[in-house]
């Protein structure tokens, strides 16, 4: 992982707490894989303060590698996000990565459908459709929101982009019209929703009925050690503090070192299921 003083290219505000901003990170950028995250400092590196201290997580959304910038869609939250969401062009701001591993499509995948839970869900995936498109796959995003979709154009023009909510069934309702023409899935979402879609293809129920073999790689969205009201991870990023740790069949892995993506059915996120140790 390494550390880079960043300039701020641009900040564009994309949805009502929603922003878009582009980084110029020269050490970084050009490092950058589907599926990886940056750590960003939220507080001037010129004038470093202790509050707040930690560093805030962000999937890359999008990366020009050979311009040496990137891209994180950020929603404002807390003093983090909003000091950063607050940056404009030509500000500074300090980063650590890339962190985590790259997720790559199969080797046989034509169609691969992203299935993404909220905002953080398709700052997770969008990198990896963009790549899976340029390399000639068909690729849709779905997103789950309650508070609106995703602006179409912030993705690459060659992903085929829906939106669903959780009023008309959300990501599960979804499913019955999409998995059949999908090769692969990769799902970023909450623990019980992945334990959900984990039952169901184990059961052979519909959508499942005849897909059941098909690839779905899971980028769990919190982490169970935390729970649902146990605030927002922040991670170290270096496998160093064990924050990160995510249940899997047969022991522990690291979601920084090891994730984001883990394949479904060797998760064991929800603790009253069996097979949970
Ligand atoms: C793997 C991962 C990927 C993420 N990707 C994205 C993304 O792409 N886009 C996005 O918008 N967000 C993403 N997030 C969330 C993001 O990292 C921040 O957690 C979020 O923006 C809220 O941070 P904040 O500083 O705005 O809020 P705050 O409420 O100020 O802080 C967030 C949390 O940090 C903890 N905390 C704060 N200060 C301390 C302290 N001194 N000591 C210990 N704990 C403290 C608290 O639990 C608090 O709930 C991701 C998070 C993770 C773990
Ligand atoms: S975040 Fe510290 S070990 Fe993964």
């Amino acid at each position: 992982m390494l550390a880079g003083t960043g300039v701020v290219a641009g900040t564009e505000q994309v949805g009502d707490q929603l922003y878009l901003l582009h980084l110029d990170l020269p050490e970084i950028a050009p490092l950058v894989q589907p599926g990886q995250l940056v750590l960003v400092r939220c507080s001037d590196p010129d004038y470093p303060a202790f509050d707040p201290f930690l560093p805030r997580a962000f999937f890359v959304f999008a990366a020009d590698r050979s311009a040496g910038r990137l891209s994180v869609l950020v929603e404002r939250r807390g003093r983090g996000s909003a000091w950063l969401t607050g940056r404009r062009e030509g500000d500074r701001v300090l980063a650590h990565g890339p962190v985590g591993r790259r997720i790559t499509p199969e080797r046989l995948t034509r169609h691969l459908l992203l299935l993404a839970d909220g905002f953080t869900g398709v700052a997770a995936l969008s990198f990896l459709g963009s790549e899976a498109a340029r390399g000639g796959l068909a690729v849709t995003l779905l997103q789950n929101s309650v508070n609106g979709g995703l602006p179409p154009h912030l993705l690459q023009a060659d992903v085929e982009y829906r939106s669903t909510s959780p009023e008309v069934g959300g990501l599960l309702g979804a499913l019955p019209a999409l998995v059949p023409w999908a090769d692969e899935l990769v799902i970023a979402a909450a623990p019980p929703l992945l334990d959900t879609l984990a039952a169901l293809r184990r059961s052979r129920a519909a959508p499942f009925t005849l897909s059941a073999g098909k690839p779905i790689r899971a980028v769990p969205l919190f982490q169970p050690r935390l729970g649902a009201g146990g605030g927002d991870l922040l991670p170290c990023g270096t496998g160093m503090c064990g924050a990160c740790e995510v249940r899997v069949q047969g022991g522990w892995r690291l979601f920084c070192h090891d994730g984001p993506a883990f394949p479904l059915e060797e998760l064991r996120l929800v603790e009253d299921e069996p097979g949970y140790e």
